[in-house]
């Protein structure tokens, strides 16, 4: 080896080694901003969850949000979507979290993980896991010790994850969001804070970029923000800019400007009027904040859709559910499709950074495949033996789903009446312990429903011994404020004129898992056309089938004159419908979930009342916008 080989080859490793030292991430607080691999570096990012969106669109949606000019993307892990059961992890098809970070990877996008254990994000309980409740009295998101007991057990398996895909380990993930807005929070809990800051640190390293993200207001920044996790805030539209950041430097005087939620949209309840954010002010906002220097991520970007029962709820002055679509007016629709609002803010994008050339993707094609009739196929009690197979509890007080390890969907509580009731005698919820919609049929005659909050009396009529049946729904545990430990089922006694009613058979229902198996298509026996006079009301199946044409195009679902129920197509729980409540009308359905040769299965449980017609439609558009009794 003589002397120039020997350089060249120092060279070469020097050079090597500076090139794999150079890949970092950094605040540059005397610079306000951040530094990637040295260079200064704005991001200009949108909101996506895997968990909302199925996975063989993963790949198009993120292409679409990199040919708007974005370089990062925002994402929440839901921990309930990840561990079901006390240290079962689940990972896989479309909880494959390191697939999707790797399609982020491939696709040029930067990713700012938020892993909770906390989200809200309007999802199930704010993401954590109902078991946790099996604890009578825990404080959730408190140093409460069976809480940080789980929190780790969790967070060593998921952080241990992330590692390889940190930006200075090789990966796409620049930064890492420690709880979510904990300074909304009643508790306030420094050891809390600081307990998850340890394990962040322990499981990601000195080098990582941690961060904290709270609401515009002093409270929330005290409670929220600890030294060592970079503070950062969020607003929306409605804000003034540079009050909101003035606010930001208060706690965080040197270092870049971040919006961490720049709204672009905003969610729907159920009986709310539809939420709509316009598009010229969500512009000219993101051109004002980027002009500032300030990193923007925009919540949502592409929304998606609360498939199943993973919809969230809020309780401010009554409980009031998020409706199944997560189409927050997003620049991508829930569908993926780009809107004006995209196109307006890759224009703006386009004044800071280069916007890949090329075309934007188009919209998934949708298809109106018409109308279906649907037959019905029975009522939950009178399918306990297939719906139920564990068969009942015997309780003398009734037991909440929590006690019983059923954590989502409906269950039954049984009874008999006490004494003849010739009047109309009362039924009463009194201390508005229904969580959150019963039911309510005796010997088989529906007669009515109690609603949390709404609707905590209603009578009934019947003889002794009468067998009283209340299906309880799970519409969606609270995932924000101080009322997350929201119990589901009845949660106290029921009253009955003025008897306590006792003695329960509590039937757990695999609902999901029995359609998930084939039912009721598999078992015709019990599909037939109902007799014409045999009651219409209270929970009851439907079932029809879609004929394949061949094709497999996203379409929209429509059960006009339906009232409230779910729905599932070829065993996939699509979600809620509420026809009668709105504003949402349609409900999403993927085309891949279609079969193209073989009929598709629709299964239908109406809980209220079905229309004369038993038809859906489906449709090539979605109608988020109307409220109940229109066709
Ligand atoms: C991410 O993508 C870059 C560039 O394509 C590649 O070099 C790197 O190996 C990828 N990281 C991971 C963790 O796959
Ligand atoms: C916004 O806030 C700034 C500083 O806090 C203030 O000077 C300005 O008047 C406000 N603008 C509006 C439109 O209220
Ligand atoms: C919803 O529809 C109503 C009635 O047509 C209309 O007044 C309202 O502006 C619409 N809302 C949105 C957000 O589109
Ligand atoms: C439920 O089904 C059973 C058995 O088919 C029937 O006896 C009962 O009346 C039905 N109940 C209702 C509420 O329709
Ligand atoms: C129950 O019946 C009583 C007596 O008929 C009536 O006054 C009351 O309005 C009824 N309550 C409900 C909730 O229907
Ligand atoms: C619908 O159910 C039938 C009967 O169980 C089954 O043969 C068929 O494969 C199902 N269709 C799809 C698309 O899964």
């Amino acid at each position: 080896m003589n002397w120039k080989t020997c350089l060249f080859v120092v060279t070469l490793y020097l050079s090597v080694c500076t090139a794999a030292e150079s890949r970092s991430f950094t605040i540059d607080y005397k610079n306000n901003r951040f530094l990637k691999d040295g260079a200064p570096f704005q991001y200009i990012s949108g909101s996506i969850h895997y968990s909302r969106i199925p996975p063989y669109y993963w790949k198009d949606r993120l292409l679409k949000m990199y040919m708007t000019g974005l370089n990062a993307i925002q994402v929440y892990v839901p921990w309930n979507f990840h561990e079901a059961v006390p240290g079962v992890y689940n990972f896989a098809g479309d909880r494959d979290l390191e697939h999707f970070l790797d399609l982020a990877n491939q696709t040029g996008l930067l990713v700012i993980l938020r892993p909770g254990p906390y989200i809200c994000a309007e999802w199930e309980m704010g993401g954590l896991p109902a078991w946790l409740l099996q604890k009578p009295n825990i404080i959730l998101r408190s140093a409460d010790t069976d809480y940080l007991q789980a929190v780790s057990n969790w967070l060593a398996v998921l952080l241990s994850k992330m590692r390889r895909w940190l930006y200075h380990n090789g990966g796409n993930i620049i930064s890492v969001q420690v709880e979510n807005e904990y300074g909304s929070y009643f508790a306030c809990d420094y050891n809390y804070m600081r307990h998850l800051r340890t394990l962040f640190r322990f499981f990601l390293g000195e080098d990582m970029v941690l961060f904290t993200t709270d609401g515009n207001t002093d409270r929330e920044m005290i409670c929220g923000t600890l030294e060592g996790l970079y503070a950062t805030i969020d607003f929306g539209t409605d804000t003034n800019i540079s009050a909101a950041f003035g606010r930001q430097r208060r706690f965080e005087p040197k270092g870049p400007l971040v919006n961490s939620e720049f709204y672009t949209g905003w969610l729907d309840h159920w009986g709310d009027k539809h939420a709509a954010v316009d598009s010229q002010k969500v512009s000219r906002m993101l051109g004002e904040m980027l002009a500032m220097g300030a990193s923007v991520n925009m919540y949502m970007f592409e929304g998606g859709t609360n498939f199943g029962y993973w919809n969230g709820a809020d309780h401010d002055t009554r409980y009031r559910s998020v409706v199944t679509s997560y189409d927050y007016d997003a620049p991508l629709t829930e569908a993926g499709d780009p809107t004006e609002k995209l196109l307006a803010i890759r224009d703006v994008i386009r004044q800071f950074r280069d916007v890949p050339v090329g075309p934007m993707p188009p919209a998934t094609p949708k298809l109106a495949y018409g109308f279906v009739t649907l037959q019905k196929v029975g009522n939950i009690s009178g399918l306990l033996d297939i719906l139920s197979p564990q068969g009942p509890v015997q309780s003398k007080y009734p037991q909440t789903f929590e006690e019983l390890k059923q954590y989502y969907g409906f269950m039954l509580y049984r009874t008999a009446l006490p004494r003849n009731l010739l009047e109309a005698t009362p039924l009463i919820s009194p201390l508005n312990g229904i969580h959150d919609r019963a039911y309510v049929s005796v010997n088989g005659v529906y007669q009515g429903l109690l609603e949390r909050d709404t609707a905590l009396v209603m009578n009934i009529t019947g003889k002794q011994g009468d067998q009283l049946d209340i299906i309880v729904e799970n519409m969606g545990r609270v995932n924000f404020g101080s009322k997350i430990n929201d119990y589901k089922g009845i949660l106290s006694n029921l009253i009955l004129g003025k008897d306590v009613l006792t003695d329960w058979l509590i039937y757990t229902l695999d609902i999901d898992g029995v359609i998930a198996n084939g039912w009721p298509q598999s078992n015709q026996g019990h599909v037939r056309p109902g007799p014409v006079r045999e009651q219409a009301d209270g929970p009851m199946f439907y079932t029809g089938t879609l004929k394949p044409t061949g094709l497999a195009w996203d379409t929209f679902i429509k059960l006009s004159g339906w009232t409230k129920g779910q729905v599932w197509i070829n065993g996939v729980n699509l979600g809620r419908y509420w026809s009668k409540r709105g504003p949402q009308q349609t409900l999403y359905v993927p085309g891949p979930l279609l079969s193209t040769s073989q009929p598709n299965n629709i299964t239908v449980l109406e809980l209220e009342k079905a229309p004369t017609q038993t038809k859906v439609l489906f449709m090539d558009r979605p109608q988020l916008n109307a409220t109940g009794g229109q066709a």
